[in-house]
C-alpha cells in the first residue's frame, strides 16, 4: 500500500514521496519586474533541503498586467530564466523535483490599471472591470503561455503546472458566470485553457508531466458544482492535462450557501471525486497539516500526491518531522542528522 514515503512515477518525473510544497506567491520581487530573487532562492531551496518531494513554485504570469501585482513573478522575458534555473539547480542537490506554475490573472489583476479579461463584469464592487479581451488578443494571450512555457522548460523545471483554478484568467473562461461571450471561445467554455495546454504540451519534452491546477467547485451564487468540475477535468485531459491538482473556489464573492469547509482536509472528497470520475492522478490540497491525515489521503488512494501549503510556511522541515512521526525513513542532509532520532 502507498504512504507519504513512497515514491511517485509519472512519465519521467520521478518524485522520492509524495509531498508537494504548492504554489504560493510570495510577493516579493523588489523591482517589478518579475525576477526571482535571494528571498525566492532561500524559500524554495529551504523547502527542498526540508524534503519536499514536489516543490511547485508559485503563480508565475505571462506578461506583466497578468499578475495579482507587481510584486509577482513572471516569464514573460528571457532575463527572468536565469535566477529560476539557479533555484532549479539547487532544489535538485537535495533530491526535490520542481515545477512551476504558469498563469495569468485576468481580472484579478490588482496593480494592472485596466486588467483583461473574457467579460467587462468586475470581482466585486471594490474590483476595477476588465476590459473584454478581443479575439485576436485571446489568441495572442495563448501564445504569451507558449512562450512562458518554452522559458520554463529552458530553466529545467521537471513539470509545468497550468493555473486553471482560483478565479483566474483560464477559470474566468471556463466559467459561465464570467465568460458571456458569443465568439469562439465563449461558444466553447474550455477552448482558451485547451489551446493553453495544447501549446504548453507542445513545448514540452514528451516524458515531462503536464499539471493542471483546477476549482472543482465554484463558492459564488450560482457558481458550477463538482458535476461540472468532472467535466472540466475531462475535457482538459483530452487537451493535455496528465495530472489535476484540485483546489476550489477563488472566482468571486463566496455566496451564504457556498462557504467552503474550514476543517481539515476539506478539499480531498474533490480530488477523489475527479480522480474516480476521471480517471487521472491528483494531488489533494487544503488543510492537511496533521502527517496522519495526509498519510491517510495516500493510504485511503483518495489522491495520489498531498500539497502541504500554509503548515510549510511555518515548517519547511514538514517532510521530516512527518517522517519521523509517521516512523518512516527519510533522507536527511549530513549536516542535520544529529537533530533527528536515529531510525530515520
Ligand atoms: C499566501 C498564499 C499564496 C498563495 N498563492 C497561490 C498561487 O500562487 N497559486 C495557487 O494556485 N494557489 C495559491 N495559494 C493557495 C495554496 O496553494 C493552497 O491551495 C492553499 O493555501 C490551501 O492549502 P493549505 O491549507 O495547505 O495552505 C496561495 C495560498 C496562500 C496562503
Amino acid at each position: 500500500m502507498e504512504n507519504l514515503f513512497t515514491p511517485y512515477e509519472f512519465k519521467g518525473l520521478k518524485l522520492k514521496n509524495r509531498i508537494v510544497l504548492p504554489p504560493m506567491c510570495q510577493y516579493s520581487v523588489d523591482k517589478k519586474d518579475g525576477i526571482a530573487n535571494d528571498w525566492h532562492f532561500v524559500h524554495y531551496v529551504s523547502r527542498a533541503v526540508g524534503g519536499t518531494g514536489l516543490i511547485i513554485i508559485e503563480m508565475t504570469d505571462v506578461e506583466p498586467d497578468g499578475r495579482i501585482s507587481d510584486y509577482d513573478l513572471g516569464l514573460w522575458c528571457d532575463e527572468q530564466i536565469e535566477p529560476l534555473e539557479r533555484i532549479v539547480n539547487e532544489c535538485h542537490k537535495y533530491g526535490a523535483k520542481v515545477a512551476i506554475q504558469i498563469a495569468h490573472a485576468g481580472r484579478k489583476a490588482e496593480d494592472a490599471k485596466v486588467p483583461v479579461a473574457p467579460s467587462p463584469i468586475a470581482f466585486d464592487e471594490n474590483s476595477k472591470t476588465p476590459r473584454e479581451l478581443t479575439t485576436g488578443e485571446v489568441k495572442e494571450i495563448v501564445e504569451k503561455f507558449r512562450m512562458a512555457v518554452r522559458r520554463a522548460v529552458k530553466a529545467g523545471f521537471d513539470a509545468i503546472e497550468i493555473h486553471g483554478a482560483h478565479g483566474y484568467l483560464i477559470h474566468q473562461f471556463h466559467s459561465p458566470l464570467t465568460n458571456k461571450r458569443d465568439d469562439e471561445y465563449g461558444k466553447d467554455l474550455t477552448k482558451f485553457g485547451s489551446e493553453v495546454l495544447k501549446v504548453a504540451k507542445s513545448e514540452m519534452p514528451e516524458d515531462m508531466p503536464l499539471i493542471m491546477r483546477l476549482s472543482a467547485i465554484e463558492y459564488v451564487e450560482g457558481g458550477y458544482g463538482i458535476e461540472t468540475g468532472i467535466e472540466l477535468a475531462k475535457a482538459y485531459k483530452k487537451a493535455g492535462a496528465d495530472i489535476f491538482h484540485i483546489s476550489a473556489g477563488g472566482e468571486g464573492p463566496i455566496a451564504a450557501a457556498g462557504r467552503p469547509g474550514t476543517h481539515a482536509g476539506y478539499q480531498v472528497p474533490f480530488a477523489r471525486a475527479i480522480k474516480e470520475n476521471v480517471n487521472t492522478d491528483v494531488i489533494a490540497v487544503g488543510r492537511l497539516d496533521e502527517p496522519d491525515l495526509a498519510n491517510s489521503v495516500i493510504g485511503n488512494g483518495d489522491a495520489d500526491l498531498v500539497a502541504i501549503g500554509r503548515a510549510m510556511f511555518r515548517n519547511p522541515y514538514w517532510a521530516f518531522d512527518a517522517a519521523t512521526k509517521l516512523g518512516k525513513k527519510i533522507k536527511v542532509p549530513k549536516q542535520y542528522i544529529n537533530g533527528f532520532p536515529r531510525n530515520i
